[in-house]
């Protein structure tokens, strides 16, 4: 069975559209954390081409570099600290249009000018957060959250 994405549409909204049916077949099936966490990195990098797609996992005061599709990255975020700590402290998503505007925002990538962080929740805690980085400032908006809050909902603690 050929596991190739076949996206249609132009705007950002019909991509996610032609997106969520497939990463739902994707994933729907498979229990391994990891193995859902990868591949849910590499459909929304090849559909949307963003900068960098990738989960952090809560470890302790940490968060924790886990799967991931762009450029190398920081491997540990402490509770608070950057976007990601800072969602996973105020268990709610962050968007941010100007990475240059949030203080304290980490720069793993020099390239990266936006960002989005969703956490994903268990029982009222953060167990992971879901990071996604830009080239171009504004690059994410509510539609990224909403399809990729969905999407997320395949991803099992
Ligand atoms: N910018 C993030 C750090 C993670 S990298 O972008 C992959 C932050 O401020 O938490």
């Amino acid at each position: 069975m050929s596991e190739d994405l076949k996206i249609t549409g132009v705007s950002r909204e019909e991509k996610y559209l032609s997106l969520l049916p497939q990463v739902t077949g994707l994933l729907a099936g498979e229990t391994d954390q990891i193995a859902c966490m990868a591949n849910f990195c590499a459909a929304v990098k090849e559909t949307f081409d963003f900068l960098w797609v990738g989960f952090y996992l809560v470890r302790g005061k940490e968060l924790v570099l886990g799967p991931f599709q762009g450029p190398v990255a920081c491997t540990r975020i402490a509770f608070g600290r950057g976007v990601c700590g800072k969602a996973w402290e105020m268990r709610e998503s962050i968007l941010v249009g100007d990475v240059e505007l949030f203080p304290g925002h980490i720069a793993c990538s020099s390239a990266s000018r936006s960002e989005l962080v969703i956490p994903l929740m268990h029982n009222g805690m953060v167990w992971a957060v879901l990071d996604l980085d830009d080239r171009s400032t504004g690059s994410f908006t509510s539609v990224d959250q909403h399809y990729l809050t969905q999407m997320l909902k395949l991803v099992k603690p």
